[in-house]
């Protein structure tokens, strides 16, 4: 194989660090410095890293991303301690669910053993024992601690993080309503909105669900779409975005196709 032919075939072969969230830029800095060490250590790869809770580029662009570098193969390399098996079902699915709704050529993907059950974390540990750091024995007093401010925010929205709602891609859509939270800065425009992470909710069947207040609207088979669409007409605009509301019936209700095809 010449050496042009070899490069391109090596620079098709990525691995994905993932890390839960990552806000601030310190710990930004820390996953680009391990991604940038990885690379050095494996040239053949393309290292990147994303993050699948809070923060960008979260795990779904960062896929898009290596999908539209029409990498042949990626490597998923979670870097979680302790690995539910929620998120690994999460992950599974969304990958699968990902990969559905978008017809271009994915690359073929894999995902890393989890960090626990390494033959090295022994090693890890011993490492990270010789780096201790000891503390006083008694910290100094610290100031009465300030008050804090009651928020402002009218709304609230509850992304449901049960069990079905999980494994329908609940994370995914947390991740993208934090991520167009910071972006469009919707704690402080119009009535502001808060999010937060919530259990079961009750329509598991319809699941991934979330629900709007004070409307307490229920939002079910929720996608990153009707996320946007929620953000744009319920949140900003004060109206129900009836294409992906459920309002009480007494009855049971399935998922609408309008829904699954979102
Ligand atoms: S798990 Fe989400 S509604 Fe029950």
């Amino acid at each position: 194989m010449k050496d042009e032919e070899l490069s391109r075939d090596r620079s098709r072969r990525a691995i994905l660090l993932i890390a839960k969230s990552a806000f601030a830029a310190t710990p930004h800095m820390e996953m680009r410095r391990l991604a940038e060490g990885l690379a050095k250590a494996k040239p053949d790869f393309t290292v990147h890293y994303a993050l699948t809770e809070q923060g960008t580029p979260s795990l779904f662009e960062g896929l898009q991303s290596l999908v539209d570098a029409q990498m042949d193969s990626v490597l998923i390399v979670p870097l979680v301690l302790p690995m539910e098996p929620s998120f690994s079902n999460w992950l599974k699915k969304s990958l699968a669910r990902w990969q559905l709704s978008d017809d271009r050529r994915w690359p073929e993907l894999s995902i890393a053993g989890d960090i626990a059950s390494s033959a090295l974390m022994m090693a890890l540990i011993d490492n990270l024992m010789e780096n201790s750091e000891i503390l006083a024995a008694s910290p100094a007093k610290r100031a009465a601690p300030e008050g804090s401010l009651v928020p402002a925010q009218k709304r609230r929205v509850l992304v449901c993080e049960g069990g079905s709602c999980n494994s329908a891609g609940a994370d995914a859509i947390w991740n993208h309503l934090r991520n167009q939270q910071e972006r469009q800065k919707l704690r402080v425009i119009g009535d502001g909105t808060m999010t937060a992470k919530s259990t079961c909710l009750g329509p598991c069947n319809l699941a991934p669900v979330l629900q709007v207040f004070p409307e307490g609207t229920y939002y079910c088979g929720v996608t990153e779409h009707a996320v946007d669409r929620i953000i744009k007409e319920h949140l900003l605009g004060g109206q129900i975005v009836d294409d992906f509301a459920y309002h009480p019936t007494g009855r049971k209700q399935r998922l609408r196709n309008s829904c699954m095809e979102n």
